[in-house]
């Protein structure tokens, strides 16, 4: 599959491209070509497979499935730029919209999930919201398999699917399935509790596996 990861520059972006790789096809894709292309040389290096590396519209042109791998939009500016290169394509969003305040992580959404704006704005996409729970140090080491639960909100159960199997292609992944869209809210307010937690108890990188 060719996975087009936009903000292949970032942190989580880079973990999921060095992983993902091993399976399909990845693009990263930036705002900037030519952080683009450095990026994707540094992943390339590391991974020893091509990664490549362009605008994020045109990598979103190019894939068959794209990953939304950036800081929250909240202008929407980028996302409006791929509303017709994501058209029918899965998408898939870990935004988490998120602040420090007093000292702890706050979840700041735009009044709906960063998941609902994303569709809000890729009308003919079908977005998912999921890996928001993955942190990126510990995907990053891609020789490690992660024995992880990922949680996955989409308005049907074949986005659902097939939002699954892009996951379950990373070494050891489960997808579980957390309703529609709007369950986005409750699984992105995850994160900053999760980081509270690691704060607040000398603890890092924390995860989720249900039993
Ligand atoms: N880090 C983690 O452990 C982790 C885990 C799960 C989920 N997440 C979520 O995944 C997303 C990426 O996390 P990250 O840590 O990789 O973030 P990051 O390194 O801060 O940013 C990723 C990329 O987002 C792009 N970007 C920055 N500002 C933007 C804007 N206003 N509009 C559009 N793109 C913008 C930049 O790419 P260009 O400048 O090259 O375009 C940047 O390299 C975040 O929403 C985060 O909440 C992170």
């Amino acid at each position: 599959m060719r996975i087009a990861i936009i903000g292949g520059t970032g942190s989580l972006g880079a973990g999921l491209a060095l992983r993902l790789s091993k399976r399909h096809e990845v693009l990263v894709g930036s705002r900037d070509a030519q952080r683009a292309t450095k990026a994707a040389r540094r992943l390339s290096d590391l991974a020893g497979r091509t990664i490549a590396g362009g605008l994020a519209t045109d990598v979103a042109t190019a894939c068959e499935v794209a990953i939304l791998a950036t800081s929250f939009d909240s202008g929407g500016a980028l996302l409006s730029s791929l509303e017709a290169p994501l058209s029918r394509k899965l998408v898939i969003s870990p935004i988490v919209p998120m602040k420090v305040q007093a000292g702890l992580f706050v979840y700041t959404p735009a009044g709906v999930s960063a998941a609902e704006q994303a569709a809000s704005i890729l009308k003919e996409s079908l977005v998912a919201a999921a890996l928001h729970t993955v942190p990126a140090p510990v995907l990053q080491r891609a020789d490690v398999p992660l024995d992880l639960d990922v949680l996955v909100a989409a308005d049907s159960r074949q986005t659902f699917e097939d939002a699954a199997s892009v996951i379950s292609s990373m070494e050891r992944f489960r997808p579980l399935y957390a309703g529609p869209l709007t369950q986005a809210r409750e699984l992105e307010r995850l994160v900053p509790l999760l980081l509270n937690v690691a704060k607040l108890n000398g603890l890092r990188n924390l995860s989720i596996k249900l039993i």
